[in-house]
């Protein structure tokens, strides 16, 4: 089996910072009641730019800090619940935007687990030697699927991407990896798509001005991320052989911080050990813990030999983790 290393980190935002005051101006909160309640602070809201246009820029910053050029990519992989288009997938645009003329490219859907995911997927294509090179994106234009007249979901999410190159290497990146989902939980986190409507339909009973806005059950995903947190972090450190102590850090998908309190507790783990920039970011689903991974890389925060674990969970309802050793 080949090794996987990862070579470099990239990550993009949209300039556009949108505060909770900002908010407490469109919708009926406060400053206060979403500090409290999830540790946001504000956000990055696109202003025209779609998934693809970030995912590109957030790929272009991960190649170059690879030294990786984009003809050399075998792979893309786009990790998105918010493509630009039903067909061509995010990952074609993608590739079209930055001359990645040799790669096969898709995207997948796993929601906020979709970077994890990603990851997984990459490292199984490079071990099997049937690639060498894969570029891993995650990105979201959630507020294009925002009801920004909802204000138990609007608050919650941002826009940005990121991304990540892998390669065959001598060196090993990926010492384990464990994922899952529970499709009979799906109800609890969902964004339509349009529904069936055709000539053979009866279109009587059909809702044909469905809309996509996200909805979502709080207080069940609260739960199921914390138990799959702790479920991940117990099977990653059992596949490693390791302690907590020999873990630098942990990222784990940015959503709320009162998530990571709660895991941080019952694991029995200070919160030092967790990266943390939600305050900045909000949840940007599939991108957060790529933008958190480059954000560690770049304030240099992360050493050779350092032993991190990336969990994610979310819509589907999926989750996902990966050890790695940087
Ligand atoms: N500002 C002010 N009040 C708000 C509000 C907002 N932005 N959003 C909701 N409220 C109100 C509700 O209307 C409700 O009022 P009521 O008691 O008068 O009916 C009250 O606050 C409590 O709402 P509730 O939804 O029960 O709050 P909560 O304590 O469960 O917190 C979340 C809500 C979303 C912060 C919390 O459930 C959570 O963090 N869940 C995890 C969600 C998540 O991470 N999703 C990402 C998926 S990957």
């Amino acid at each position: 089996m080949n090794k996987v290393q990862i070579m470099g980190t990239g990550s993009y935002v949209p300039p556009r910072i949108v505060t909770n005051d900002d908010l407490s101006c469109i919708v009926d909160t406060s400053d206060e009641w979403i500090s409290s309640r999830t540790g946001i602070k504000e956000r990055r809201i696109s202003e025209g730019e779609d998934t693809s246009d970030m995912a590109s820029k957030a790929a272009l910053k991960a190649l170059e800090q690879s030294k990786v050029k984009p003809e050399e990519i075998d792979l893309i992989i786009v990790a998105t619940s918010t493509p630009d288009n039903f067909i061509p997938s995010t990952a074609c645009l993608v590739q079209k935007n930055i001359l990645a003329v040799n790669a096969t490219c898709f995207d997948i859907s796993a929601a906020c687990s979709g970077f994890v995911y990603g990851i997984n997927i990459a490292t199984q294509f490079i071990r099997t030697g049937s690639v060498k090179k894969v570029l891993v994106i995650g990105a979201e234009t959630l507020s294009k699927v925002l009801n920004w007249e909802d204000r138990s979901t609007c608050v919650l999410f941002g826009d940005g991407a990121a991304a990540a190159v892998l390669s065959e290497s001598d060196r090993e990146s990926i010492l384990a990896i464990c994922n899952g989902s529970d499709g009979s939980k799906g109800q609890y986190l969902v964004s339509k798509a349009v529904p069936v409507v055709n000539p053979y339909t009866d279109k009587k009973d059909i809702d044909v001005n469905v809309n996509s806005y996200v909805e979502m059950n709080g207080r069940e995903i609260f739960k199921f991320a914390v138990k799959t947190i702790l479920q991940s972090t117990e099977e990653l450190l059992e596949k490693i052989n390791c302690s907590m102590d020999e873990i630098k850090y942990i990222v784990l998908h940015q959503a709320n911080y009162r998530i990571i309190e709660f895991a941080a507790k019952k694991l029995g783990v200070s919160e030092d050990k967790f990266y943390v920039n939600l305050d900045k970011f909000g949840n940007t689903s599939a991108a957060t813990i790529g933008i958190a991974l480059d954000e560690m890389n770049q304030k240099n925060l992360l050493k050779t030999g350092d032993k991190i674990l990336l969990i994610g969970f979310g819509g589907g309802l999926t989750y996902g983790g990966i050890a790695i050793e940087w």
